[in-house]
């Protein structure tokens, strides 16, 4: 039997991609927190597209909590992994103490690394499977307010790119999606007020649904880099090719 584990599968980008996979015939692992939503959002998919679906309730700033969806995890067929778990800075490095901010690293380092580590060992054993792992614009875009958010997005895209090099022609594909902004419950979690939810310049707010599609579709030509959107393609282009004083003095300007 097929799975598709995606973590973070409760809203936003990894409730789009559970659909869309469910939709391609997978059945569906999706991990959360949030109890009633990720059961009404699991429902909603075996109504819809009639598969199996499993949820697993765990945090991932908790050790037994990751080690019990990994034991869960290690029994199971696993043929698409979508790592998504993630989550904003509300505090800045400096503000706030080390051990709260240390829980971005738990999280969106230490709990995709093993995660990857189980799941994709079992992939390359058997010559097939998929990896996508989120990553962001953000892991270009380095800034006073979000040191470990940038910081560990900026690991996800090297550390994925050197998986996707490594397992190339190994009959498993690699991809790191760097969206830009996104309509999901990220910003809402961070209290940003909606104000900033609206298109400015190249910043272009896009749905959910859409990154995926685009994802997907790029995953079925292979592995490597996806950056979903025209203007976020540019923004990427611009920063790749911005001379560093020039990008620092924008982005201290901009969290002024
Ligand atoms: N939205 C954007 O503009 C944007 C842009 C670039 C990249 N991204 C990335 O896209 C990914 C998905 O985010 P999203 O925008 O779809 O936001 P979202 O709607 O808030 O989804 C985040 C998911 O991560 C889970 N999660 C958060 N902290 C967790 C923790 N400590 N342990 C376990 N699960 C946790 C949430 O589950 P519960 O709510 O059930 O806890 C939820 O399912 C993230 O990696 C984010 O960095 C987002």
């Amino acid at each position: 039997m097929k799975y598709a584990l995606i973590t973070g599968g409760t809203s936003g980008i990894g409730a789009a991609y559970a659909k869309e996979l469910a939709s391609r015939g997978y059945n569906i692992v999706i991990t959360g927190r949030r109890r009633e939503v990720i059961e009404k959002k699991a429902s909603e998919i075996r109504e819809r597209f009639k598969v199996e679906v499993e949820v697993v309730l765990a945090d991932f700033t908790q050790r037994e909590e990751l080690d019990r969806l990994l034991k869960r995890v290690e029994v199971m067929d696993i043929e698409f992994l979508v790592n998504n778990v993630g989550f904003g800075n509300k505090k800045v490095f400096l503000e706030d103490t080390y051990e709260s901010q240390k829980k971005m690293l738990d999280v969106q380092i230490d709990a995709m690394c093993r995660i990857t580590h189980m799941v994709s060992k079992k992939m390359k054993a058997s010559g097939r499977g998929n990896i996508i792992n989120v990553s962001s614009l953000a892991a270009f875009t380095p800034a006073s307010f979000n040191h470990l958010y940038s910081a560990s997005k900026s690991f996800i895209v090297t550390f994925s790119e050197a998986l996707y090099i490594d397992l190339m022609e190994s009959g498993v594909g690699v991809q790191v999606v760097c969206p830009g902004f996104t309509k999901t419950d990220f910003h809402r979690e961070m209290d940003i007020e909606e104000k900033t939810f609206e298109n400015r310049g190249l910043v272009r707010w896009m749905e959910a649904d859409k990154v995926v599609e685009i994802s997907l579709k790029k995953m079925e030509r292979g592995g490597g880099i996806c950056i979903p959107g025209t203007c976020n393609k540019i923004l990427y282009l611009l920063l790749k090719f911005l001379p560093r004083g020039v990008y620092y003095k924008m982005a201290k300007r901009m969290s002024m």
